[in-house]
């Protein structure tokens, strides 16, 4: 299962006086990976809070598919969108990884076989059911970050948004997570919704919206923005390494392939050029 999530002309502000969206409009395909970008403070948690019901746009209109999210369908549409937040130790809950991970099921009469299965197959998809009897507190922070996506994905959404959920993570466990999205994405038909300022993860996405001033200021491929500079340095969003070093050398001069190159082509076209 999947769905299509679309914004038309939302307005929202926290105060009357500092509007934080302004006729904001964008859609997503049902089964799509789009990374959410702008610069902090531009209103992209404020996106996903509207899309979950947990806050009501001033004006326009938010569906998830045709159903039109509002103060009386966002609890059940909620349902159908699984969240992960920024930080590792906001998501805790239950004494033991596989508790945690039934948690949102527990209030939804599951019978508790499938609750069970639910568990195993969340667990096994972020590769955490070796872990099922530890205490969720005790782990490392790309572990409990893993432990919140299994808990999302066991409740079976059909949107998965990811908020910044790398962004207090290491290197090694920041690519940990970027593959585990990668193969649901593969694996599952998904609608995922990626917030990041990080490169790896954004380069998962098939299109990026980006917020600049209150508005959707781009929508497009990741390849497509990368060759935008001020836009993505309005967006707080640096160049990836390769594609900074392929610019660096087109600009001292030498001939560079014309297509953008990931680390592994610049590796093997600097070996082959020295
Ligand atoms: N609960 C709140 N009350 C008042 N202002 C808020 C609240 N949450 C966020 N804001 C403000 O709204 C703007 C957008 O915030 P947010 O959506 O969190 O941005 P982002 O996630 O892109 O960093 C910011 O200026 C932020 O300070
Ligand atoms: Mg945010």
């Amino acid at each position: 299962m999947t769905a299509t999530i679309e914004f038309q002309g939302v307005d929202f502000a926290y105060q009357p006086e500092t509007p934080v969206l302004q006729q904001v409009s964008f859609q997503i395909p049902a089964g799509q990976t789009v990374a959410l970008v702008g610069a902090n403070g531009s209103g992209k948690s404020t996106i996903a809070k509207l899309m979950t019901g947990l806050l009501t746009a001033d004006q326009g209109h938010i569906f998830l598919d045709q159903e039109e999210v509002t103060a009386t369908t966002s609890s059940k549409l909620r349902q159908r969108i699984g969240l992960v937040f920024q930080n590792p130790d906001d998501q805790i809950v239950g004494a033991t990884v596989a508790e945690n991970t039934a948690f949102g099921l527990e209030n939804r009469n599951v019978p508790r076989s499938v609750m069970q299965q639910r568990v195993r197959t969340a667990l096994d998809q972020v590769g955490m059911w070796e872990y099922r009897d530890r205490e969720p507190g005790l782990l490392s922070g790309g572990q409990k970050q893993r432990v919140a996506l299994a808990s999302a994905l066991a409740v079976t959404p059909e949107v998965l948004i990811l908020d910044e959920a790398t962004s207090m993570l290491d290197p090694q466990a920041k690519s940990e997570l970027n593959q585990i999205v990668k193969r649901l994405q593969q694996q599952t038909g998904l609608t995922i919704v990626l917030i990041t300022h990080d490169l790896e993860m954004l380069g998962i996405a098939e299109q990026v919206v980006a917020l600049d001033n209150h508005q959707v200021a781009f929508t497009g491929t990741p390849a497509v923005l990368f060759q935008q500079d001020q836009l993505l340095t309005q967006l707080q969003l640096e160049l990836p390494f390769s594609l900074q070093v392929q610019r660096d050398f087109a600009a001292a001069g030498v001939p560079v392939p014309d297509h953008d190159l990931n680390e592994k082509e610049l590796i093997q076209w600097l070996t082959k050029l020295l």
